[in-house]
């Protein structure tokens, strides 16, 4: 058989496990997933909206994630005892997840303590890390954020304490601070390499946003050349970018968001705009064919192999396994932190 020919026996397969099921399954899909993917889930969305969807859902059985492992971790924590969440791929990681070693988060965690003293930091942490690192948030009174709500958190965690320190990624943090207006020589970066993560004790606590040295290969890849070399051959364009990008690249940008905020910007600009897109390729090359009456252009090809690692053969293996494998746990001590850290979140 031709491989469209296969893929099309294994999508009729698909389907008809799904009309089976019935709402005993649901089928979660984040935006950077293929095409193919999206057409057969139930819920499209970004990592905040897809763990709003898991923590409501009381019907489904079965939760199947297409996404990365951290999503369907954290889709596995708001679920009920009844629930089961799967992945089609387990080793569908995040390498900016990866960036965040518990060992050292609770080594910088503690030394930070030992000069501004207990009780003076916020932890504050990127959807996009382990429950481990989720649970240590939890445990010391912080909260998850992600793309679409870290500007609210931040404002939420400083008025709890003076600092924050956020994990794991430098330049979401950095963003949104510059959001809010926070001087750049009141944020210092973490880099858990090095004594005291770089810094001195005097810059430790002057610091108001302590950033974790962590960063998203996707999203920087994106160069300020890459801005430029648009700007110049599409002058009239409006540029969208990620908040995983540099802060140079959001800057010469005309707007940052999550990936449902870059899905709205596209739909509600003008008929025959042009709009240049700084994030995940699956997600461009979607809205490129979803509105054929606007020019979008990729900022530059940029794939998340992670992502990518969701197909049919393994979505197909996943569903006629449904309940028995690629099971997402978590262990319940660290839930019973983690927890509330996410739930601290959904009330923002
Ligand atoms: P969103 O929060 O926009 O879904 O992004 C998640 C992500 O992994 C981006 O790289
Ligand atoms: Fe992780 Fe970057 Fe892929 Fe998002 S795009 S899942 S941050 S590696």
């Amino acid at each position: 058989m031709e491989n469209k020919e296969i893929d099309k026996a294994i999508i009729e397969k698909i389907i008809r496990i799904k009309q089976k099921s019935g709402n005993k399954l649901v089928i979660l899909t984040h935006h950077y997933q293929r095409k193919e993917i999206i057409d057969l889930g139930d819920h499209k969305g970004d990592s905040f909206g897809l763990s709003q969807r898991a923590a409501t859902d009381k019907n489904a059985k079965y939760i199947i994630f297409c996404g990365v492992h951290f999503m369907a971790e954290s889709a596995a924590i708001l679920a009920k005892a009844h629930q089961t969440v799967q992945i089609p791929d387990m080793d569908a990681g995040c390498w900016m997840a990866d960036m965040a070693d518990a060992f050292l988060v609770e080594r910088a965690w503690n030394e930070v303590a030992a000069i501004v003293g207990e009780n003076r930091t916020t932890p504050l942490v990127y959807m996009n890390s382990d429950a481990y690192i989720k649970a240590h948030c939890g445990k010391n009174n912080g909260a998850v954020c992600t793309s679409s709500n870290a500007p609210k958190a931040f404002e939420w965690a400083l008025g709890q304490r003076e600092k924050i320190f956020f994990f794991p990624d430098e330049h979401l943090g950095r963003n949104t601070g510059n959001h809010l207006g926070i001087p750049e020589d009141e944020m210092i970066l973490w880099d858990p390499e090095k004594p005291l993560g770089g810094n001195s004790e005097s810059d430790i606590k002057k610091a108001k946003v302590l950033l974790w040295k962590g960063y998203c290969l996707v999203h920087t890849r994106f160069t300020i050349n890459d801005i430029k070399t648009m700007r110049k051959n599409f002058p009239d364009a409006k540029i969208v970018v990620h908040p995983e990008c540099t802060g140079e690249v959001v800057k010469a940008s005309d707007a940052v968001g999550s990936t449902s905020f870059i899905v709205k910007y596209v739909s509600n600009a003008p008929k025959n705009s042009t709009i240049i897109i700084g994030t995940e390729i699956n997600l461009v090359k979607r809205l490129v064919t979803g509105c054929p009456d606007k020019r979008i252009l990729p900022l530059k090809d940029s794939l998340c192999p992670n992502m990518y690692k969701i197909n049919l053969k393994n979505l197909l293996a996943c569903l006629e396994n449904i309940g028995k494998i690629n099971i997402v746990t978590v262990d319940e001590k660290i839930k019973k932190y983690a927890v509330i850290a996410l739930e601290n979140m959904l009330n923002l």
